[in-house]
């Protein structure tokens, strides 16, 4: 109802203006008309075009409950995935073994990502895949020197480009390992954003994989939860008014609801 008022209200502001134009001034009516025209199909593109995206997020937000349980990487089977579990936990002992925080974040990112996939009712083959997909989503930064990931303060131009290049490295390793390719694209998206301001590719709405859209909202409520060199933790009620904020920015409205859920149970509680 608003977005249609905001383009009608100026339409009609145009033939308003239009007929003055025409009826008091004696102007030439065909050139008159074709002029009004020639506004209106202009002011109605720009509208078309300025809003495109906004438009097409607020109409993915409607079937948001369906699509969620669809999932966009085709998966391994529950069996072939935990055959590997093996291999995905020493790779994240060996990711401890330059950084024991980022080792804890994803396991605590792995966690979260089951409770919340219980909430969107997430089929069992695709929780498999966003729980071990989250047990080593940060394992890109195993490239990047501690005085970078652990710096205090504000990081220069060239170190915050090799922090977000973490995501793609994490995707070329993990593609290569055998048994883990279906791990890759949900690790290469996890910092892509609900209004498309992400990385590494821009990707907006549903265009960013449910696994993705999955780990990226733990990601950021266990960087949140936690103490870091750069920022303090935040308290639940905190966590929860930054996680309302980004509704349609971060995050998909919907997962939000459904993470407040997650953060209100016990079983949070005890992570
Ligand atoms: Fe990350
Ligand atoms: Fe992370």
């Amino acid at each position: 109802m608003k977005k249609s008022l905001s383009l009608i209200i100026p339409i009609l502001s145009i033939l308003s203006l239009s007929f003055v134009f025409i009826f008091y001034l004696k102007v030439d009516s065909v050139a008159s008309i074709l002029v009004v025209f020639s506004l209106a199909v202009g002011y109605i593109l720009f509208y078309l075009v300025k809003d495109s995206k906004r438009l097409s997020l607020s109409m993915q937000s409607l079937t948001v409950e369906t699509q969620m349980k669809q999932p966009v990487i085709p998966v391994r089977n529950l069996y072939s995935i935990e055959s590997y579990k093996h291999k995905i936990n020493n790779l994240n002992r060996i990711i401890g073994s330059y950084d024991s925080y980022t080792m804890e974040h994803n396991k605590e990112v792995a966690k979260l990502t089951l409770l919340l996939s219980d909430k969107l009712e997430i089929d069992d083959n695709t929780a498999q895949i966003i729980y071990y997909a989250g047990l080593i989503h940060d394992i890109g930064k195993i490239h990047i020197k501690d005085e970078i990931i652990n710096k205090p303060f504000a990081l220069t131009k060239e170190e915050f480009g090799l922090i977000k290049g973490h995501s793609e490295r994490g995707h070329e390793m993990i593609k290569r390992v055998e048994g883990l390719e279906s791990l890759a694209k949900p690790v290469l998206y996890h910092h892509e954003r609900w209004d498309g301001t992400g990385y590494p590719s821009g990707l907006i709405g549903f265009e960013i994989p449910i696994e993705s859209q999955v780990i990226s909202i733990c990601d950021t409520v266990s960087a949140m939860k936690n103490n870091r060199v750069y920022s303090n933790s935040k308290s639940k009620q905190q966590i929860v008014m930054e996680l309302i904020y980004q509704k349609d920015k971060q995050f998909n409205a919907y997962i939000v609801d459904k993470m407040l859920e997650v953060l209100h149970t016990d079983e949070y509680d005890k992570l």
